[in-house]
């Protein structure tokens, strides 16, 4: 029997490095990358039944949305950018955050969790067409898992900007 959302993905919700994606913030406003792995799981999970995948698929794929950002650095802080800019033309896009964070994502969330090969690909590639083309049902799920949430998240935060500017701009009477 298919497990729920909260039973398959208990374990990595509780565990503290996972924890601490509460604390980075993404896509803008008031999301945190915590609320983006979780989001892009839930709509991974309901994508999955959809699709009629089988319960053991439907269960992988959404533990690998669930860590498909699990990169854990700030790409944004001086030091990464100072990175990224130490090489120039094709080979510092190569090593631009976009291009490379499925990857490192992979390979941290399986130093932690148990997954498997098709766990790992469906990450490495959820930055399509940044990234190399899905090869099977989970991996196609969780790039369209991801970019929904995303779009959704980036309309939220437009609309979250321009509360603040309207704010500072026109005072309160
Ligand atoms: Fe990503
Ligand atoms: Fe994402």
């Amino acid at each position: 029997m298919l497990q729920s959302f909260s039973q398959v993905t208990e374990d990595i919700l509780c565990h503290p490095k996972f924890q601490a994606l509460r604390y980075s913030e993404h896509h803008g406003g008031e999301n945190t990358l915590f609320d983006h792995s979780v989001d892009t799981a839930k709509c991974a999970y309901r994508l999955a039944k959809r699709f009629r995948l089988k319960e053991e698929r439907i269960e992988a794929v959404t533990r690998a949305a669930l860590l498909h950002d699990f990169f854990c650095y700030d790409w944004r802080s001086p030091s990464h950018q100072r990175y990224v800019r130490r090489y120039a033309g094709l080979q510092r896009l190569r090593r631009m955050h976009a291009f490379t964070h499925g990857a490192l994502a992979a390979r941290r969330a399986s130093r932690l969790f148990p997954m498997d090969e098709r766990q790992r690909a469906a990450i490495k590639s959820h930055m399509f067409p940044l990234a190399p083309l899905p090869r099977s049902s989970e991996a196609w799920i969780l790039t369209l898992a991801d970019k929904i949430v995303a779009s959704r998240e980036m309309s939220a935060a437009v609309g979250y900007h321009m509360r603040r500017w309207y704010h500072k701009v026109v005072p309160a009477h």
